[in-house]
């Protein structure tokens, strides 16, 4: 691969990225969140670099592999286009794993945003190591988009979420991969919540007024409603609390897709995330499919913007706000700083209209003082992870890594930047064998080969 600038000598590690990549002619219409996961992998030893991408070995991607077509229709068509049953909250579904990667015990684990199964992967040769179990012990209830590792204990917390009573779970699995912890979490009703947040004595979860219309869902009709009038309520409960141990806090209405980080100041635990001004964007009734779509994509129109809770365990108080009047989501920290105070989040710059990210964004949340890096004209990147430098005193003493494609020109790059001196631009470029997708989530592990 060609090599612009140089790797740092200093950076050890791999930069994984998932994403939807759809292998066969879709069953009527196409979603952008219905294609295959595909993981792209860029290792860093001793200055030099090593890439691979490969899709993730799912059930679903196998038997599709095997009928040479598409056997499951997409988010955009109903449920019953599907030629199988699946699984997944909707039903008939397939579980393309898509969605997130993380690294728990060195290795890598990718999900699906509808509660699949995790595949885990080799995260140097992303070889298939089969489904994740934790020891056997996992009933077959899927998990939610996003897991999230604690680096300082080892434990990876989850969610996930079904359309029939008690409609939520959580859990808590050890450094050493066992199920250690799991217990229904009651909600009102079938929810789409998408992430969750960590404090080291807390998990945060979120039961958001966006979710499909429960009149219909029997019906087979999967509908996504955003309820205005209903508050968002977020659930705190101790990493091994009892279903009951879980505090409740009404919160103004929206929908968040991402949080950025939580932790703990004396009685309150404190929450950031990306605050929607609008979930649901109306459009016309004359409009376009893709245009109906795009609504819930479309982070300009959703006004996606940094924003902090502040939850009283005391009194049972809540104070929010917004950090910040730009428009944004997707954030990454240093995860060192994961449940605990931080002061910095890069986060995106969204593409008008579109699901793509044109640039990054590093925010200091304690100053409010934004810096903005654009990736090029007709350039989207991924979600850009923090890759902490081995010496590091400051908390952006790191690198920042993420994958471009330069549409206009048919290339894709892997860049480096210092996250200290953004100004200075890349700090090393190495372009891949071919074009990729745009992609969104991507993960960081120091993980050496
Ligand atoms: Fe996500």
């Amino acid at each position: 691969m060609k090599v612009t600038g140089e790797i740092p000598q200093d950076l050890n590690g791999v930069y994984l990225r998932n994403t939807e990549n759809p292998l066969f002619e879709s069953i009527g219409r196409y979603h952008p969140f219905d294609g295959d996961g595909m993981i792209h992998m860029m290792s860093f030893c001793d200055g030099e670099v090593e890439y691979r991408n490969r899709f993730v070995q799912t059930d679903g991607f196998r038997a599709e592999v095997d009928a040479g077509q598409a056997l499951w229709a997409g988010l955009a068509e109903p449920p019953s286009r599907s030629l199988r049953e699946g699984k997944c909250a909707r039903g008939r579904m397939k579980d393309a794993s898509s969605t997130d990667i993380v690294v728990h015990a060195g290795v890598a684990v990718s999900s699906f945003y509808q509660c699949g199964d995790l595949y885990r992967l080799n995260p140097h040769t992303l070889d298939d190591l089969g489904k994740e179990t934790w020891g056997g012990a996992f009933p077959s209830a899927g998990v939610s988009a996003h897991t999230k590792v604690d680096e300082h204990t080892g434990e990876l917390l989850f969610f996930n979420y079904q359309t029939s009573a008690p409609f939520m779970h959580y859990g808590v699995v050890s450094a050493d991969r066992q199920l250690v912890h799991y217990v229904p979490i009651e909600l009102p009703g079938a929810r789409l919540p998408h992430d969750m947040a960590f404090t080291p004595n807390y998990s945060i979860l979120n039961d958001c007024p966006l979710f499909w219309d429960p009149e219909l869902i029997h019906r087979g009709i999967y509908a996504t409603r955003y309820y205005r009038d209903m508050p968002m309520r977020i659930g705190i409960i101790p990493r091994f609390g009892a279903s009951q141990d879980v505090r409740w806090f009404e919160c103004r209405s929206t929908f968040v897709l991402h949080w950025i980080n939580a932790w703990e100041d004396g009685d309150e635990v404190v929450l950031d995330g990306y605050f929607e001004d609008d979930p649901s964007p109306r459009v016309a009734t004359d409009s376009t499919l893709e245009a109906r779509m795009f609504r819930f994509l479309d982070l300009h129109s959703m006004k996606s913007r940094p924003y902090r809770w502040r939850f009283n365990l005391r009194t049972g108080a809540v104070t929010e706000g917004y950090l910040s009047d730009t428009i944004t989501e997707f954030g990454m920290i240093n995860q060192a700083n994961a449940g605990l105070p931080y002061r910095y989040v890069y986060s995106v710059v969204p593409t008008r209209g579109m699901f793509t990210f044109d640039g990054l964004i590093k925010h200091d949340v304690r100053t409010g003082r934004e810096e903005v890096l654009m990736f090029g004209d007709g350039v989207v990147g991924s979600e850009t992870v923090v890759a902490p430098k081995p010496d590091a005193v400051d908390e952006d003493d790191a690198w920042l890594i993420t994958f471009t494609s330069d549409v206009p020109n048919d290339v894709s790059h892997c860049v480096v930047y210092d996250a200290k001196a953004l100004n200075a631009g890349a700090v090393a470029t190495v372009q891949l064998p071919e074009r990729i997708s745009s992609g969104t989530h991507a993960c960081w592990a120091a993980t050496s080969r």
